[in-house]
This record gives structure tokens, sequence and C-alpha cells, in this order.
């Protein structure tokens, strides 16, 4: 291109350009020569908002503003001259000499600025798509001011308010004083983060509706929050005392805002645009118990109760009379003074002050917050305390919060939210019922034991008549080296004496196996294959069918994984454990019997197309308890602690009534009782089921066994298997999947299309929970196995909000591995894969 012709387009440029701005279109900013004049306006680049002048209904006042560009009705999201309204249409917007943005009447007086110091006078302002406008310098594209740094009472989006405790600074929505003066009125929201940041609505300085403390995830003060994302809100601490309040997942395809009205609500409005029309989604205060303080200190609210406030148990009006009349300002007093008080007061010393739960309460306001791992630190923390902790409430995965003074705002929710303990004198409890309590519980322990001491000896009786003709396996006898690997089996092991196994004769099971013929192969255990078998004569009643681990010669490798097993299992006993039955030790052949499980694995079923729809819902879901109960056994039940460490869809064998059985010992892990977790240079088990911190730290415990029954779960309610997602286009893991729905709300897709019934839905998805639940990357968050139990029976109906899952973000470095390791994907479930980590 020639200079000549280079120039020339500039100039055609320019003047397409000054044309534009004569007609008006397509003009996204204001520079001191590019000034609006009432009624002119300009348009945002992707004609989403337009800067100009506005009258509100019922008012001839001009105001500059911004609003939506194509929708039927004005609404403007942000006001400029908001207290110094135009009285006429000679109003103009416009950089001014110092460089602000400024609104100027008729008579050149300004009516606003943008009031910041520029240091010069070229800057430009620019309305954005998102409804901001943002004024910059000319030259480099720094803002030096955003109208989302200043709103009016509509929080868009993209925007931000934050707040800082140190220098308590707060951006507000501050909110019109009626819908025809949007002047700025008494009623403000924003965040306060001067205690555990929360939302508050304030009319003037005094709050009017507060959401409950952040918990990290959600607003706990709002119950609807905890299942459903109420839009992703999200607070951010910055770390420098800021915090930050922000809108997640803003749908681009809908036009919603929120509004704080002039009557004291805040709330997610949607744009109609069949009905042409703006609607709430959601508003909040709700009810007359949203309402701040409503009935006093000390004083609960509740809506379905009439009248709605009462005094907490242990404490009494403070004025009955204006109580009764319904005035519950003054609130409620405490009726008996705490024994601390009491002893500071050089009183009678009495029995120690208890706890009194409350559930389903939005907590009080002014929370003091502690990190504690448990309910029970979190009591003991409120206790250290002197008498001025006066009520505590620990929040899983949050920690714990405390109260001094007073207890103002509490209302009881009809549905799930926080437990609340409330400190009282010991004569306040209600010490009869505990005491029916202590009864009826010792009547049942009482009677458990009776009936436990009975099985037992007719236990005995029948188990020496089988054994008598049994010979006995010891560790001397044939002589293995079991505890050469001290992270396999440790010292604990000596005090667990091999136990008499009944013994089957090599010749017996190669006649009944045809000499181990491939035909009769049922699959392949951690260390060797598995042969089914019907025995025709011998020790067990004839016909009877058994599964046969013969440990495989190839290789050495699984010499320890069969004592450990038989050392493991043997010991234990239960309905949802495999049952072994015997061994055979004969020359070099080593194996384990086991009771026959005619429907094979769990995988078998899951991750067949054909077979999977022989499991329904009602199916799956008995499994999964099933397979708790059963780990809930090895953890906490039996005898020894085992932690089982390759627990996975091929190890859960069903029986006939497809109930579930965990097997397959070889890697389980005995605990002494004071244990709780163990390291181990050497990892084994299998990839998509081990924790991060087995599989990275050889870190183990029973939580992650509890990492291990969470992919389990989500499998067995998606009918896909942990890997099958590899290579897939975002590279997600299940976990990761998962997450991405859960976050989506749209869970229902996870699910498998042949459970997926509406009616299910409901229980399916508490699953899909308590799956996400188990797998959270630190083993602190997840819950105990008893935990997981009374979360899948619904017996603790307010489930805490997951953190994001190990895994669940592109394969990790070690997943790769693992498909390197195995180049056959399909296989990697049914071998386990033994890793010597680099440490
Ligand atoms: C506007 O004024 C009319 C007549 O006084 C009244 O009926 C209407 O409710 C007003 N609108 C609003 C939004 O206040
Ligand atoms: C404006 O609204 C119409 C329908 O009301 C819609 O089809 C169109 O995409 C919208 N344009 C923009 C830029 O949002
Ligand atoms: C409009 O306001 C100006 C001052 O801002 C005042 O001088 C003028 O009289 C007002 N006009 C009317 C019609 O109220
Ligand atoms: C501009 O800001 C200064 C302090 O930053 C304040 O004193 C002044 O009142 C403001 N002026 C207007 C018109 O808001
Ligand atoms: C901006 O200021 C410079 C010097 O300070 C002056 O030369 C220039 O004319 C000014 N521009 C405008 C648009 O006022
Ligand atoms: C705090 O940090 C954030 C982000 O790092 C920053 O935007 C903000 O200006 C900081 N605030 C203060 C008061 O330092
Ligand atoms: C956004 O909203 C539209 C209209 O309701 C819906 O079809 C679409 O799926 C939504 N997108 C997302 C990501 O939720
Ligand atoms: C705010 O407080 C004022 C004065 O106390 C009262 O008149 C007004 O009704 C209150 N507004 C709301 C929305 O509560
Ligand atoms: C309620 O009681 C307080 C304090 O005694 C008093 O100031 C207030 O006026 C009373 N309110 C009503 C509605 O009676
Ligand atoms: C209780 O401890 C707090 C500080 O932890 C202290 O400020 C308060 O005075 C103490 N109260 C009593 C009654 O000792
Ligand atoms: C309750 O306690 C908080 C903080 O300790 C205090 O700001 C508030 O005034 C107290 N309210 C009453 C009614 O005592």
């Amino acid at each position: 291109m020639d200079h000549g012709r280079f120039t020339s387009t500039i100039a055609f440029l320019l003047i397409l350009y000054c044309f534009c701005w004569e007609f008006g279109a397509s003009v996204d900013t204001i520079t001191s020569s590019q000034y609006i004049k009432d009624p002119e306006d300009i348009v945002s680049a992707g004609n989403k908002f337009k800067l100009g002048f506005f009258s509100p209904v019922n008012s001839t006042n001009r105001y500059a503003a911004i609003w939506y560009s194509n929708i039927s009705i004005t609404t403007p999201v942000w006001v400029a001259n908001r207290n110094m309204p135009l009285n006429d249409s000679s109003g103009i917007m416009t950089i001014s000499e110092d460089g602000n943005l400024v609104v100027l009447n008729g008579q050149k007086e300004i009516l606003w600025s943008s009031n910041v110091s520029t240091g010069m006078n070229d800057s430009r302002a620019q309305l954005m798509d998102d409804g901001n406008l943002v004024l910059g310098g000319s030259e480099n594209g720094n803002s030096l001011w955003q109208s989302f740094q200043e709103p009016s009472d509509t929080y868009m989006p993209k925007m931000r308010l934050t707040a800082n405790s140190r220098t308590g600074k707060k951006t507000l929505l501050k909110s019109w004083t009626s819908v025809s003066d949007p002047s700025i009125g008494s009623i403000s929201g924003g965040i306060d983060p001067s205690r555990i940041p929360q939302f508050y609505i304030w009319n003037g300085s005094r709050p009017i509706w507060r959401t409950g403390p952040w918990n990290g995830q959600v607003f706990i003060g709002i119950p609807e929050m905890v299942s459903v994302y109420l839009d992703g809100f999200n607070i951010a601490d910055e770390g420098n005392g800021t915090f930050t309040l922000s809108v997640g997942f803003a749908n681009e395809s809908l036009i919603s805002n929120y509004i704080l009205s002039s009557e004291g609500k805040f709330g997610k409005v949607l744009w109609d645009d069949t009905e042409g029309s703006w609607r709430y989604e959601w508003k909040f205060p709700k009810d007359e118990c949203d309402v701040y303080g409503k009935c006093g200190s000390f004083g609960s609210c509740n809506p379905k109760d009439s009248p709605i406030c009462s005094c907490l148990k242990g404490f009494e009006p403070k004025n009955a009379d204006e109580w009764n009349n319904g005035n519950w300002t003054n609130g409620c007093v405490r009726r008996r003074e705490l024994q601390c008080e009491r002893t500071q007061n050089g009183g009678q010393v009495g029995k120690e002050d208890g706890f009194l739960k409350l559930e389903r309460m939005k907590v009080p306001d002014f929370s003091e917050w502690l990190s504690s791992t448990s309910e029970h630190t979190c009591k003991n923390e409120c206790l250290n305390i002197n008498c001025s902790c006066i009520a505590y409430s620990y929040y899983p995965g949050f920690g714990c919060m405390l109260w001094r003074g007073n207890l103002t705002d509490l209302k009881k929710f009809p549905i799930k939210a926080a437990d609340l303990y409330i400190r009282l004198a010991d004569s306040e409890l209600d010490n009869k019922k505990i005491n029916l309590k202590v009864i009826i519980s010792l009547t049942v322990v009482v009677g458990a034991i009776a009936i436990a001491i009975c099985v037992f000896y007719s236990w005995r009786r029948i188990d020496r008549k089988r054994k008598s003709k049994k010979v006995f396996l010891s560790k001397r006898k044939v002589g293995y080296p079991i505890l050469s690997d001290e992270n396999m089996i440790q010292d604990n092991l000596n005090h667990v004496k091999l136990q008499e196994l009944p013994l089957f004769s090599l010749q017996t099971l190669i006649a009944a196996t045809d000499n181990f013929n491939t035909a009769n192969k049922l699959g392949q255990g951690g260390f060797g294959p598995v042969y089914k078998v019907e025995i025709l004569q011998g020790n067990l009643s004839d016909g009877q069918e058994i599964a046969v681990k013969r440990l495989s010669r190839s290789s050495g490798q699984g010499l320890e994984e069969f004592m450990n097993e038989v050392v493991v299992i043997s010991k234990l006993q239960h309905r949802n454990l495999v049952r072994i039955l015997g061994c055979c030790v004969e020359g070099e052949e080593k194996m384990l019997i086991y009771e026959y499980m005619p429907n094979k694995s769990l995988d078998a079923f899951l991750f067949d197309s054909l077979r999977k729809q022989l499991l329904d819902w009602k199916n799956r879901f008995k499994i999964v308890e099933g397979i708790c109960r059963g780990l809930l056994y090895l953890h906490r039940d039996s005898r020894l602690r085992i932690i089982h460490r390759d627990l996975k869809a091929s190890n859960i064998l069903l029986d006939q009534e497809l109930n579930p059985k965990i097997s397959d010992f070889g890697m389980a892990r005995i605990f002494g009782n004071h244990e709780d977790q163990a390291n181990t240079r050497r990892v084994v088990g299998t990839y998509g089921y081990m924790s991060p911190e087995y599989a990275m730290e050889g870190r183990f415990s029973e939580k992650s066994d509890v990492f291990s029954f969470g992919v389990l779960l989500l499998e067995t309610i998606s009918g896909r298997k942990n890997t099958s997602f590899y290579g897939n286009e975002e590279d997600l893991s299940l976990l990761g999947y998962a997450w991405k729905l859960w976050n989506e709300g749209n869970i229902a897709a996870l699910v498998d299309p042949g459970i997926s019934y509406p009616s299910f839905h409901e229980e399916i998805f508490r699953c899909v929970h308590v799956g996400l639940l188990c797998v959270q990357e630190f083993a602190k968050d997840r819950p105990a196995i008893f935990t997981v139990i009374s979360m899948l029976n619904s017996e603790i109906a307010d489930l805490p909000t997951p953190k994001q899952p190990a895994f669940s973000e592109r394969r990790s470095e070690l997943d790769t591995k693992s498909l390197q390791h195995d180049q056959r994907p399909e296989s990697i479930n049914n071998v386990t894969v033994t890793l010597l980590s680099g440490r």
C-alpha cells in the first residue's frame, strides 16, 4: 500500500467515525469533545447498555444513568446525580477540565462529579458491555474511576463489593428513597468483615437483615443455600483485610441483577422477555422472622409458631407484660445463674453447667471464629474461655463459632441448618429426660451383651465340632517370611496369632477344578487366579460351591499378600465381608478357599451395558449400604482395626441376593488401638481409588478407605468407571466430572440413565453429595464411615457442602503415569498395580 492510499484510508475512517458520532451510533465513549446532551445517549459496544438521561416514574426530574439498551422498560442500574436532579432537559454529561466525568445543568453548574484527582484533562469515559462505566486516561488504559466502585441500588453480575476490616472502608449498595426518587435512601447493603464476614442490609446504621456467617462456601443463615448454589455467591479473603463479594455463575444469556429496594429487601430479579417485565427469583428478608433481632436478645423466632417469638430454654422475658403484648424488643434474660458465675461471685459451687442443643438454627450475630476439628474441641474451647462464652456451634468443614454477651437474631428453620449449643445452668437442663435415656441405653447395652454372650458360647460349641478334624496352619509350620515387610504387617501383628483354618487337600481341589482348568477360572485376585470349585466330596457338605484363590507361582510377589489375607480375614466375621472357608498348603501350592459368590463382582454388573440394567437403584443403594456396613466393621467394630487399602468395584462380590461382600484383604493393614494413621514406603492399591495422601505420600488411614468408597459410590451411581473418563474432551476424571456437574447444579447428568427416575432423585442426589464429601482432597474433611452411614440414611439431615475433590482438575501427573504404566486402561481395574514411590 503506498503512502497516499494509506493516508486517504485513514482520512476516510476518520470521516466515517465523525459521521457515526453525528448520528449517535456505535459510540461508547465520552470525551471532553464528545459529550452527551439530554436526550442523547451512548451505547456499549455489544449494545447491552445505554448511558443517557432518564426520568423515573411519576417524576419529571432528569438523571444521568445507565440502563439496559435492549429491554422495553427503562431500568436504571446506575444513577449519577442521585441527590442533585435536573429539573429540565438541559443536562450534559462530559469530561471536565480537571479530567473528571461530570454532569452539568444548563448553567454549567456541576451537579455530579466522579471527583477523583486525575492529573490530566484528556481522560475519557467508556461504557462497557457489563454495564460498567470506566473513566480512564486516553494514553494508558488505567482506570481512574468506575461506576462499579460507586454502585447505586443494583448489584451487577460482574461487580465486586468490597469491605476492609482494617480501614473499615466498604463499597455499599444504596437504595433509592422511593421508586420515583433515586436520591440516596436510608437502606444500604454490603459485607461486614469485622467478624466472620456476612452480608447485611442496614437501615441507617441499624441492621435489618443478615445472611449469617460466610463459611467459605455458603451463608449459613440461608439454609436454601446449602444444597443449591445461590448463583455462586462468594466472599474472597484478599489477605490484606479486604473481603470481596462476587457472584460466580452468571448466565450471559439471561438479563438479571440484584436489587436493594427502598423497602429494605435484597433480591435477584430476572427479565422475562415474553412477559415484558421483571420478576423476582428470590428476595430477602422473606418473613417476619428474617427481620434482624425480631425477638430481642435470647429470643428465638419461628415463623410457624404463634406468637412467633419465644425465649430460649432457660430464659424468661425481661418484661413479661410487654412481651405478652407482642413487644419483643427487650428480649429475654437468663433464669438461673450459671455455675461459673456463682463461683465467681463466691457463691455455692453446684453442678457444672451444661450445653443444650438447639437444632436447625440461624446462628446468632456477633460470632467469633476458632479453627477446630470437632464439635468436642469446640465445646472445650468454649468452656476454657471463662463464663463469658455462652454458646457455640460447630460447623463441619468450617470450624467453631463462639458467642459472648448476648445471643441476637436467632431463627428456627424448618429445614437443615446449623446446630447451636447454649450454655445453661445444670438445673435448667432436662436431666430427667437424660436419665431416662441413660436407663434405656443401659438396658439395651446389657441386653445386647447378654445376647452376645449366648451367641458366642453356642458358636464356640459349633465351631469346636467343626474343627475337630482340621489341621492347624501356623506361621512357623508353613515357614513364610511374612513379617519381612515392616510396613506391611507390623509388630502389633505379633499379638494376632494365626487362627486355625480348615485345611483342604490339594487332591480334592485339583479334582474339583479339573486341574485348574481355565474354564473354571473366575477371575484374577490380588495375588493370583480365582477358580470356581464344586466340592463333591470333602469337608464341606456335598455339592457346595466354593471359590479357590491360588497363589500364582509365576510371581514371587503374592506371598505377603497371601499371608496377610490369611491373617486378616480369619479374624473377621461379618455378613458384608467374604468368608474364608479354609486353605490348602501343600508343597509349592498355596490356596485360599472362600464361599462362592454366584454373582461375581460389582464391576461385572456396573460396567457392563447389559448386566447393569439388572441393578436398579434399590439394589445399588442396598449394595452401597452393605459396603458401608462392611467397612464400618473393619474400621470400628471388629476387634482389630483394619484399613482395607484396596477397595474397588472388582473387590466387591455379590451373593445370590446381590448382597455385597468385601473381598481381597491382601493389602489390608491392621492398626493398633491408638493408631490413626500410618505411613508406608510401599504404596499398593489401584489407581483411581487411591486417596491423594496415600498415592503421593504413602499416608493411609480410615479416611483413605473412605476416599475409595466415595469413588465406588460415584461409580455405582453413574455406572461408569473412574478410569473410563481418560482421554475425554475435557480430560476430567469421574471426580472432576461430578464436581463440575455439582457446581452447575446438574447432578442429574451424572446419574446412570437406567436408574434415573425422578422418584429416586432425592435419594440419588443425596448419595452424590455424600460421594463428593468422601472424595474431598483433605482426609480431615472426609466423613468417617459411621458418619457416611448416617448421611446415606438421612439420619444426618444437613450435609456440609463438599469442597473440591482430589484429582478433579485436569488429569494429574499421577494419573498420566498410571496410563503409561499400563497401556490397557480396561485392565487397570482388575490388576492391582504396585508402585514404589520415590521416597
Ligand atoms: C404514579 O402515579 C399514579 C397516579 O398518582 C399512581 O397511580 C401510580 O401508582 C404511581 N406509580 C408509581 C410507580 O408510584
Ligand atoms: C435484544 O433482545 C432481542 C429479543 O428481545 C434478542 O433477540 C436480541 O438478541 C437482543 N440483543 C442483544 C444485543 O442482547
Ligand atoms: C430549575 O433549577 C434551577 C436551579 O438548578 C432553578 O434556577 C430553576 O428555577 C428551576 N426551574 C424550575 C422550572 O423549577
Ligand atoms: C470530592 O471528594 C472530596 C474528598 O475526596 C470531598 O471533600 C468533596 O466533598 C467531594 N466533592 C464532591 C462534589 O463530591
Ligand atoms: C490540556 O492541558 C494542556 C496543558 O496543560 C493544554 O495544552 C491542552 O489544550 C488541554 N486540553 C484540553 C482539551 O483542555
Ligand atoms: C488488598 O489486596 C487486593 C488484591 O490483592 C487489592 O486489590 C486491594 O487493593 C488491597 N487492598 C488494600 C487495602 O491493600
Ligand atoms: C442460560 O439460560 C438459558 C435460558 O434459560 C438456558 O437455556 C441455558 O442453558 C443457560 N446456560 C447455562 C450455562 O446455564
Ligand atoms: C428505616 O428507619 C426509619 C426510621 O427509623 C423508618 O421510618 C423506616 O420505616 C425504616 N425503613 C425500613 C425499610 O425499615
Ligand atoms: C416496646 O418496648 C420498648 C422498651 O420498653 C419501648 O421503647 C417501645 O416503644 C415499645 N414498642 C411498642 C411498639 O410498644
Ligand atoms: C473472660 O475473659 C475475657 C477475655 O477472654 C475477659 O475480657 C473477661 O473480662 C473475662 N470475664 C470474666 C468474668 O472473667
Ligand atoms: C449484644 O452484643 C453485641 C456485641 O457483643 C453488642 O454490640 C450489642 O449491643 C448487644 N446487644 C444487646 C441488646 O445487649
